[in-house]
């Protein structure tokens, strides 16, 4: 057992990682500002199964706010940490960019001065698959390019990514950037395409379908990603490993995708949904949408490596877990609210 801080504990990721380590046995110090992007009350909703659990802490608060989570690390000493709390989301970032600079890059910014401070073993920390921005190679690896961001949300992961480099290699930080792709399940975010697409299909409005449909993302179901986070959690990276496998030839610093591996249609995702649902789509074809891409594809070799796999569930049962959660979350608790943005 050991002490893990997860900030964006009350998010969709962080409140599934949180989960899952208290259910370990893990002691949870979790982080978050709760703020309104999406409806605070999904937050609090997942917050409050993380409070009825043994082992959790909850600090409320911005990563931006100089000396909080220094504090944080002063007295808890966290033994790992999973660094999840950011602005999210490519189509917001070109209304709102201020929002990103100052969660994703002065929030990264005071996470390293007090992993710094007091180190962890492992610091492990989001990016996206959206670096790779207008790379066009298939699969995404690791090693390709990622100089050339599309949207300013992935311009300040791709900061926060060698902003880590130097803290990993200046203070002997062990720290992994995870590029994830896609991320759906329950608990979902409501500013996102599964969310936004099945709200509609059940309240029979249309569906926006981008780039009239020629779109292809490697959706990852939510406990596969988890499994792949916890999976990693003690293989801190180091500098040179003998097998080679650190992609830093100068600091015990990776980055690594978890994806599934597998790009689906955009069509065929709808699909799912439509059977899962068990109505059809009324759908509104629309163009590109600035910052996007039209296909994204993880290249999973070296996580596979690294955690000798992770589990991949079938896109049906994925989706229909999905809609289950959906229609009983919101049908007790919350009617889904309207969300402009749109993203990862
Ligand atoms: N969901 C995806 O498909 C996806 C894909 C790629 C990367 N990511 C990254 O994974 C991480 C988690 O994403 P998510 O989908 O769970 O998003 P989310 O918005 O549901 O979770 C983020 C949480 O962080 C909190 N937060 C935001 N700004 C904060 C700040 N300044 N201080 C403290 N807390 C703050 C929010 O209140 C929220 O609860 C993010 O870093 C995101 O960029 C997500």
């Amino acid at each position: 057992m050991s002490r893990i801080l997860v900030t964006g504990s009350a998010g969709f990721i962080g409140f599934h990682v949180a989960r899952a380590l208290l259910a370990e046995g893990h002691q949870v110090i979790g982080l978050d500002s709760h703020n309104d992007y999406y409806d605070p009350r999904l937050k609090a909703d997942r917050e409050a199964i993380l409070l009825a659990m043994p082992g959790y802490e909850a600090v409320r608060g911005k990563v931006e706010e100089p000396g909080l989570l220094h504090g944080v690390f002063e007295r808890h000493r966290p033994e790992g940490v999973v660094h999840l709390a950011a602005q999210a989301g490519v189509r917001h970032s070109i209304k709102n960019p201020r929002a990103y600079v100052e969660a994703n890059l002065l929030g990264g910014f005071e996470l390293l001065e007090a992993a710094r401070a007091f180190p962890p073993r492992h610091l492990m920390m989001a990016s996206t698959s959206s670096v790779y921005g207008a790379n066009t190679k298939m699969p995404y690896a690791e090693t390709d390019k990622t100089e050339a961001p599309l949207s300013f949300y992935a311009a300040t992961k791709k900061s926060n990514e060698v902003m880590a480099h130097s803290y990993a290699h200046l203070f002997d930080l062990p720290i992994t950037m995870f590029r994830f792709f896609t991320v759906f399940g329950p608990w979902g975010r409501p500013d996102m395409a599964p969310h936004l697409f099945t709200d509609a299909i059940l309240n029979d409005r249309p569906i926006k379908v981008f780039n009239h449909g020629d779109m292809r993302r490697d959706f990852t179901y939510i406990d596969d990603l988890v499994a792949g986070i916890l999976a990693l959690l003690p293989h801190p990276p180091s500098v040179a490993l003998p097998e080679g496998d650190s992609l830093s030839p100068v600091a015990p610093w990776r980055s690594i995708n978890i994806g599934n591996g597998e790009p689906v249609k955009l069509m065929d995702f709808i699909a799912a949904l439509e059977t899962a649902i068990g109505s059809d789509a009324r759908k509104q074809m629309m163009p590109m949408q600035p910052g996007d891409v039209s296909a994204t594809w993880a290249d999973d070799t070296l996580i596979t490596r690294l955690t000798g796999g992770v589990p991949k569930t079938p896109l049906p049962d994925a989706v229909q877990a999905y809609v289950t959660w959906f229609r009983g979350y919101f049908e007790c608790a919350l009617s889904p609210a309207e969300s402009p943005a749109a993203g990862e």
